[in-house]
């Protein structure tokens, strides 16, 4: 086992079942990945199974308690006999990214993810067990299974094994700053739309050369933010695709498209 990951959570069934479809699922079927879920609600020690309760301060909704989080937290490292890196999954996290992933997928081969509901989780479980917080995003979730569940994929999908080759996500976008080039599958021409001729004429290179190029513009057009961040090879060859990226640039401003 390359990997292993324990998602806390009160919908178990429905994160397992999402974890054991399709490229995920055959992972684990090899044994390369592991991604169990915990029931954060069997480590209740009241008769309602209750795992929240009002906020002290006043205020809406309810917060879960710490101590069926807990619980279920020491059972999951008492069972791997060390202490695992644990992420609360908060929307007061830190972003997620590729970056994120590539950290996580390099520094731990374990990890437990908690997955907040209601109002949140009560600090003193924060503060007692959690090493980091990620957020997916700027906005609210009513649950932290979605934010687990893509960590997880993110992460795993790095894993040597899981995807077959590693060339499968070092070509995607995020993973060297650029934004992924267009995809073309069959047929050749789709409702009047054909696919642009390079790519159906066989040399690797030509090919090469236009899909960094397409990357390149579509981070331009789409995330100036990324672009700026970028620093690109002083090499003859990209100089001269730079070039020429700059005068088409030019061109569409005046009118023509790129
Ligand atoms: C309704 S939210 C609680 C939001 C919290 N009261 C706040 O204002 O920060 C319930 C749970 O969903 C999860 N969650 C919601 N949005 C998220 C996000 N953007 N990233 C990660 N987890 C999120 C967290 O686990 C959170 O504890």
């Amino acid at each position: 086992m390359r990997y292993w990951i324990d998602i806390m959570t009160l919908f178990p069934d429905t994160v397992g079942d999402m974890m054991n479809e399709s490229i995920l699922g055959r992972a684990q079927d090899r044994g390369i990945i592991r991604v169990e879920t915990h029931q954060i609600r069997d480590y209740t020690k009241n008769k309602q199974c209750q795992v929240d309760d009002y906020p002290y301060g006043g205020g809406r909704g309810c917060v879960m308690q710490a101590q069926p989080l807990y619980d279920c937290w020491r059972f999951i490292n008492k069972a791997h006999g060390e202490r695992v890196h644990t992420i609360f999954l908060s929307p007061c996290g830190k972003t997620f990214t590729q970056s994120t992933a590539r950290r996580l997928a390099a520094d731990y081969d374990k990890l437990i993810l908690v997955c907040g509901h209601y109002e949140g989780v009560d600090q003193r479980f924060i503060d007692e067990c959690v090493d980091e917080e990620i957020s997916l995003g700027d906005f609210v979730l009513t649950g932290g299974e979605i934010p687990a569940m893509a960590v997880a994929d993110a992460v795993c999908r790095l894993i040597p094994g899981v995807l077959p080759d590693p060339e499968c996500f070092q070509e995607e976008s995020h993973w060297d700053g650029l934004l992924e080039y267009p995809q073309y599958s069959r047929p050749e021409v789709w409702r009047g739309r054909r696919v642009p001729s390079i790519l159906l004429s066989g040399d690797h290179a030509k090919i090469a050369r236009w899909r960094r190029k397409q990357s390149i513009i579509r981070t331009r057009l789409r995330r100036p933010d990324m672009y700026g961040k970028l620093q690109f090879q002083d090499t003859k060859q990209e100089r001269k695709l730079l070039a020429e990226i700059e005068e088409e640039w030019e061109e569409a401003k005046n009118g023509s498209e790129i």
